[in-house]
């Protein structure tokens, strides 16, 4: 079989790339290790940046999104058991809008469909050769046989955990990396949310964050050990440590319902560097990976594959690989602001450790959190980066 552009990895940054090449007028083909239900189902985060949104608009992806997402003008930031509102829209003029990442692939698969590209789905055994060459090529396992891909290019959408990032010889590739001490216990509950915006929380107890998905669905994370056993948290005892975090002095609290859902994750920092090697471009959290708290990891995969459709655009119509020179600086200066954006709001709201400065930290955060909330700057400055730098 042959294409222009092989993409391995049929989440968010692999679908997206194919149906904005498509608009180009590019051929690819999608190869996928899970099956179409796995990837739909699997629970992630849901705020869109602006960027975002407009990115789904320009390319007619935008209808559910805007009849079921939620736009959210601000967030909270919750401390000593008061809430402090930033008013996004006021500071900037952007907004977010909170729908769920399984929201959005559904969207794309169909979108994908559409094109009458098939996405091969399950396969497996799945390596990459010659893309050191103009001509590579990826072999896989589906349906019991062996196939081989010729494309010109390879966009590795594979995820932390794909084989695309380690395909790459280890001296042409450099690796940044911060674990952190704690992960996050997320729920998803049948609850109406209570608050319209989203709440971030500083405890002494630990971060907590209440989100939500819809007008019936509240979804929560509280920090917790980054090998916590979700076995050892019946669902009383997570509504009971949820609550005492979240609840504020003037008795704001998450409606309490059903869990229909409940996982952790860990959470690290980590980026690749560069993003390319020879006709192999990685995409996605194939090169980086934030922690959760600027809810940052599906817009930065949305802004490395709009730059790397329009380098391959720019590439097929006039031969020049001037863009994808800069594939890799360009999608890196985007990724170390919302790694640093991102780094920042987790060390300012979780309790990091039981070392000496400990006591020390707790203050600093809380005089972080005081400066925050009470100057226009502080704000500003958080909102800029939580409603995301723009993508088209
Ligand atoms: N062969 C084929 N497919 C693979 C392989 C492989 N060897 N390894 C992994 N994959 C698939 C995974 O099954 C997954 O469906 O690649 C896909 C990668 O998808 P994601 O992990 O969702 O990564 P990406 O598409 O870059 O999306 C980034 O996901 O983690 C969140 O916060 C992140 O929202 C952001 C988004
Ligand atoms: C979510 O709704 O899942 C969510 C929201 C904000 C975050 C992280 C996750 O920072």
């Amino acid at each position: 079989m042959k294409t222009q552009v092989g993409i391995v990895g049929g989440g968010p940054s692999g679908l997206l790339l194919a149906h904005l090449l498509h608009l180009k007028g590019i051929d690819s083909v999608v190869l996928e290790a899970r099956s179409e239900e796995y990837v739909v189902d699997r629970v992630r985060a849901g705020v869109l940046e602006q960027g975002m949104v407009d990115l789904l608009d320009a390319i007619g992806l935008g209808v559910r999104m805007h009849r079921e997402g939620l736009v959210h003008h601000g967030i909270n930031i919750s401390f000593n058991g008061t809430l402090h509102n930033i008013n996004f829209h006021e500071l900037t003029g952007r907004a977010i809008t909170v729908y769920g990442q399984n929201e959005l692939q559904k969207d794309l698969n169909q979108a994908h469909r559409q094109t009458g590209r098939p996405v091969y789905y399950e396969v497996e055994n799945l390596t990459l050769h010659d893309f050191d060459s103009p001509a590579p090529k990826i072999r896989y396992r589906y349906n019991d046989s062996d196939h081989e891909l010729e494309c010109d290019f390879i966009a590795g959408c594979d995820g932390f955990h794909g084989i695309s990032r380690p395909s790459i010889p280890a001296s042409a590739i450099q690796h940044f990396e911060r674990e952190y001490p704690f992960g996050w216990l997320g729920i998803l509950a049948e609850a109406a949310p209570a608050s319209e915006e989203l709440v971030y929380t500083w405890t002494e107890r630990g971060f907590s964050l209440f989100s939500m998905r819809s007008p019936k669905i509240t979804r929560l994370y509280l920090q917790c050990a980054p090998d916590e056993d979700i076995n050892q948290w019946s669902d009383d005892r997570i509504w009971s440590e949820l609550l005492r975090r979240l609840t504020t002095k003037d008795g704001w609290k998450p409606n309490v319902g059903p869990i229909l859902q409940k996982g952790v994750t860990g959470m690290r920092s980590f980026v690749a560097e560069p993003m390319q090697f020879g006709r192999l471009y990685l995409a996605g959290d194939a090169a980086h990976i934030v922690p959760p708290t600027g809810a940052k990891g599906l817009n930065l995969a949305g802004a490395d594959v709009y730059a790397l459709s329009q380098a391959l655009a720019e590439f097929y119509k006039s031969g020049s690989e001037s863009l994808l020179g800069e594939y890799s600086s360009t999608c890196l200066r985007r990724v170390w602001r919302a790694q640093r954006f991102s780094w920042w709001m987790t060390s300012m709201l979780h309790v990091f450790g039981f070392g000496d400065d400990t006591a020390f930290d707790r203050r600093r955060q809380l005089a972080e959190l005081d400066y925050l909330t009470s100057s226009r700057a502080a704000m500003t400055s958080l909102a800029e980066n939580y409603v995301g730098f723009p993508i088209i």
